[in-house]
């Protein structure tokens, strides 16, 4: 049976919570620490939950050992633990406004390789619907049980991270072609996706930046997974023209680098495609960047902390601040800013931004496996040389400019041969080689943002 809908935020509410009734931001903060399913959680949905503003790393020289600042935005204050809720929730939100979706019509698919899917499951479950969550079968146990723990089923492909593409060939045949019962929130092709990182997570990054050095941002860092959070770039540009927006990759998995389709470790990246909404002609630098690297860099923040002060001299609480913070695919991001802060040479007033999606929570079982592999837990001299050989030694090797010639056309036309096989014309595609449509796709957050208060009614009797 068809209920009404649950309301939730706007983009403008997002990317700037004080905008929202002062009754309602207490009330949301507060079930934030209570009760986690609580509906009032969707008003949570923003980096600056901890407060006015966000979350941010400013991560020490003696780990870095490059003079300009490495920022890392924080996405574990979202609910559910991910800034991935973000994009799950515009989509939904989306298709409430624009396609009609009530609770009680149809389920909620979430292609996904888990942060997406346990955003998909929660808010799912918030605004009163029931999620199925397509992704790999060889993912951390602890992205399963959180989206059980959602009340979201889960519909397992085989193999890992660089299979996504099969969530998306499931997606396509056994749910896209049923619309009558299923709504597909699907993160690489839909442009709530690129809304919301261009619109809330690029004015965190401007924000992340601010008040560090000269306050601007030189260079933004990204891991694509569905390429959703580089487009933040896309804001950091347009504030800073000349800023340099930088992609990495698994070298395990080097698609866009060189077509590249092996297996990785860095789950939630690498997913061996062109994602519909890369808008890739905004993207300056690609870097490739070691798996287990990631992992070791990751084992370095969360115990070794004596190494760190001992051996490389950081100050006892920023060594003990990275704790709890990273996942691989932060440490990756790291590493990438590290290289990107080398190879511009930039200074030290100059910042390069980057993100942790997560936290270190959904990946003991990630450590474990390091542990096996190595013979046990490392040692106080063993995580000395991973810390060195890790962010100290991040090399300039396996850097492409795009801005060279062809590299662009190059991922264009890897893009139209994958999505015209999913049913999306060359037209639309071709139109995806100008800013202008772009911007167009940005812009319409001018009426969405209406359409989401009207359909949600008075905010003042929620609270
Ligand atoms: C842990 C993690 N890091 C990075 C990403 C990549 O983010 P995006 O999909 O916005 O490119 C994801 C996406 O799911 C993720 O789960």
């Amino acid at each position: 049976m068809t209920r009404p809908i649950v309301p939730g935020p706007t983009y403008e509410e997002m990317r700037d919570p004080t905008r929202l009734p002062a009754s309602v931001r207490e009330e949301a903060v507060s079930a934030l620490a209570t009760d986690e399913l609580a509906s009032l959680n969707l008003f949570n949905i923003n980096w600056k939950n901890t407060g006015e503003d966000v979350e941010r790393i400013i991560l020490p020289k003696e780990l870095t050992g490059v003079q300009a600042n490495v920022i890392v935005l924080s996405g574990r204050t979202f609910p559910s633990g991910s800034m991935k809720v973000g994009p799950a929730y515009t989509t939904l939100a989306e298709a409430e406004v624009v396609n009609g979706l009530r609770p009680g019509d149809r389920s909620i698919i979430g292609p996904s390789t888990g942060n997406f899917g346990i955003g998909t499951a929660y808010v799912s479950a918030l605004k009163g619907y029931q999620a199925v969550v397509v992704m790999p079968d060889t993912m951390s146990q602890e992205r399963y049980e959180r989206i059980r723990k959602y009340g979201g089923e889960l519909d397992l492909t085989p193999g890992t991270e660089s299979d996504v593409i099969l969530t998306l060939e499931r997606t396509h045949s056994e749910y896209v072609s049923r619309p009558e019962k299923y709504v597909v929130l699907a993160q690489f092709e839909l442009m709530p996706n690129y809304r919301f990182h261009r619109h809330v997570t690029g004015d965190a990054v401007e924000r992340a930046a601010a008040n560090v050095g000269n306050g601007r941002v030189a260079a933004f860092v990204s891991a694509p997974g569905s390429a959703g959070t580089l487009a933040a770039g896309d804001h950091v540009k347009s504030l800073y023209p000349d800023a340099c927006v930088v992609a990495l990759e698994p070298r395990q998995c080097s698609t866009l680098y060189d077509g590249g389709q092996g297996q990785h470790r860095i789950e939630g990246i690498g997913d061996k495609m062109v994602t519909l909404i890369h808008n890739v002609y905004n993207t300056d630098l690609l870097m490739l960047i070691n798996d287990e690297e990631t992992v070791q860099g990751m084992e370095v923040a969360q115990s070794g902390t004596e190494a760190l002060i001992d051996r490389l001299g950081l100050e006892s609480q920023a060594a003990k601040s990275l704790q709890g913070k990273f996942g691989p695919s932060c440490i990756c991001n790291i590493i990438g800013a590290i290289k990107t802060a080398k190879y511009l040479g930039l200074g030290p007033q100059e910042n390069v931004v980057t993100i942790a999606t997560d936290s270190y929570d959904r990946y003991p079982s990630v450590s474990a496996e390091l542990y096996e592999r190595h013979g046990g837990r490392p040692d106080v001299d063993t995580l000395e040389a991973w810390a060195k050989s890790v962010f100290l030694g991040a090399s300039l090797g396996e850097i492409v400019d795009l801005n060279g010639p062809g590299k662009h056309g190059r991922l264009q036309r890897m893009k139209h041969d994958l999505w015209t096989r999913f049913g999306y014309g060359s037209d639309l595609i071709e139109r995806m080689a100008s800013q202008v449509f772009w911007d167009e796709e940005y812009g319409k957050i001018e009426e969405i943002d209406p359409a989401i208060e009207e359909l949600r009614g008075s905010l003042k009797q929620i609270a």
